[in-house]
């Protein structure tokens, strides 16, 4: 008995003490985080019993029939790579640090040689291009945002508005909010670019002889507007940008999307390509996400031009510095969704197909922005000189937002951002409808 309750009274102390511990843990002070601004909003959608519920927040091309479909190019790839790997009895060994190196010689002639009209050659043919396989556009600019912040420079402009997450990967990646800039990307009550700010603002701001700063570009199909700067505004801009020895950062997840030709819709690269060499590098952040349906694959790449001037062991040095910074994020890119792009690109059938597929897919998002137009009559949804992509941008203001999904079950991102690759024949009535309905509350068309 004695023995007993001894026992019972050790176990007491021995309980409270570690309630004490765990009532003074520092885990205790770690706060939620608001919710995923874009893949948040699925969470809701889901648990959303109306029947008639459309999710238009995220950025994944559907079909007609509301579904997420495989380009029938991509689906030929994917049966001869899925052959291969039956011959070589399912091989999925680690790919190198920087990624499949046929996939690499490919995606880097697409990007640096097709897609630039040949602008490139003297960087290939001098090697000074760093080229590596990253985990989709994310990881591109992941890595990007560390070694910039590592060996260059700690600062950085982003355009208002942009895609949520920039903010995020530059905050986690070596830029504090202090080095973080906004520049006026976007005139929400007009619905344009604000280009004579945006110059005007570079212009006051970025002292040209200090560390040099960076600047996010979206290479095409601004995301969340859908609205872009004319080539011609380009030139002005990068001419300016150049000026001021700033380091441009481009974003190119759309390729392809503003006007269905992929080559086209690298105007952005030939832009900058003209301009000459860019004495801290040019840095390409570039994603197979959306041009070739490899979302969950995970498909991108990173490249860095140097000067072609540049001292012979630049490359060799930059290639070793990126290593450890990737071994340290993620060891190694993802094996199939490489295999399956280096098929499409190395298979002159499969590649003509591929540029097909994606002028199909971008017909259809177009096909939708007319019959909206005609539903609804807001002149910006046709404005093809300036609007593009997979995004339309309302304007709506969150009460207004909010009550598309609690009226009608119709979720857009907080920002008012539309996905138009949700709707189809069978919705777009509904949606028309309720997109009338509430713009009512407060318009800017
Ligand atoms: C503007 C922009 N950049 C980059 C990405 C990166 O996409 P991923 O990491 O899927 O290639 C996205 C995806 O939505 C995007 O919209």
């Amino acid at each position: 008995m004695l023995i007993y309750s001894s026992r019972l009274k050790k176990s007491l102390i021995n309980t409270s003490y570690q309630l004490r511990l765990i009532h003074n843990s520092l885990l205790n002070q770690i706060n939620p985080a608001p919710p995923d601004k874009i893949l948040g909003l699925t969470d809701f959608y889901n648990n959303d019993p109306n029947p008639l519920k459309v999710n238009l927040t995220v950025g994944i091309y559907k079909d007609n029939n509301g579904h997420v479909s495989t380009f029938p190019s991509v689906l030929k790839a994917q049966s001869l790579v899925n052959y291969n790997y039956n011959q070589k009895n399912h091989n999925l060994a680690y790919l190198p640090i920087n990624g499949n190196q046929f996939y690499s010689q490919n995606v880097l002639n697409f990007i640096w040689n097709d897609s630039v009209n040949g602008l490139g050659q003297d960087y290939l043919t001098h090697d000074k291009i760093n080229f590596i396989q990253t985990l989709s556009g994310t990881g591109a600019i992941a890595i990007t945002a560390k070694f910039l912040s590592k060996f260059l420079s700690n600062s950085i402009w982003v355009p208002n508005y942009s895609w949520p997450n920039h903010l995020n990967i530059f905050k986690q990646n070596g830029f504090d909010d202090n080095n973080i800039f906004k520049y006026d990307y976007y005139n929400h009550e007009m619905g344009e670019i604000s280009i004579e700010n945006w110059l005007n603002q570079l212009k006051a701001n970025v002292p040209k002889s200090k560390t040099p700063q960076c600047i996010l570009l979206h290479a095409c199909c601004h995301n969340p507007t859908g609205v872009d700067p004319t080539k011609e505004q380009w030139k002005t801009i990068i001419d300016t940008i150049y000026d001021l020895k700033m380091i441009p950062i481009i974003d190119m997840a759309y390729q392809g999307l503003e006007s269905g030709n992929l080559i086209d819709d690298a105007y952005l690269l030939r832009i900058c390509l003209s301009k000459g060499d860019w004495s801290n590098g040019l840095y390409l952040c570039q994603s197979f996400a959306k041009n070739m349906g490899l979302y969950g694959e995970r498909v991108g790449s990173l490249s860095i031009l140097t000067p072609l001037k540049s001292h012979s062991n630049l490359k060799q040095n930059i290639d070793s510095q990126l290593k450890p910074i990737i071994r340290s994020v993620y060891s190694s890119p993802p094996g199939y969704g490489s295999h399956v792009a280096n098929q499409v690109l190395s298979n002159d059938d499969l590649k003509m197909e591929w540029f097909n597929d994606v002028q199909n897919m971008v017909n259809r998002l177009h096909s939708i922005r007319v019959k909206l137009y005609n539903n609804l009559k807001w002149d910006d949804l046709i404005n093809f000189k300036q609007q593009h992509g997979m995004f339309y941008f309302t304007r709506f203001n969150q009460d207004q937002v909010n009550l598309l999904k609690e009226k009608y079950s119709i979720y857009l991102t907080d920002d008012g951002r539309l996905s138009l690759s949700g709707i189809n024949d069978s919705n777009i009535d509904y949606i028309s409808q309720a997109l009338y309905d509430v713009s009512k509350l407060y318009s800017l068309k």
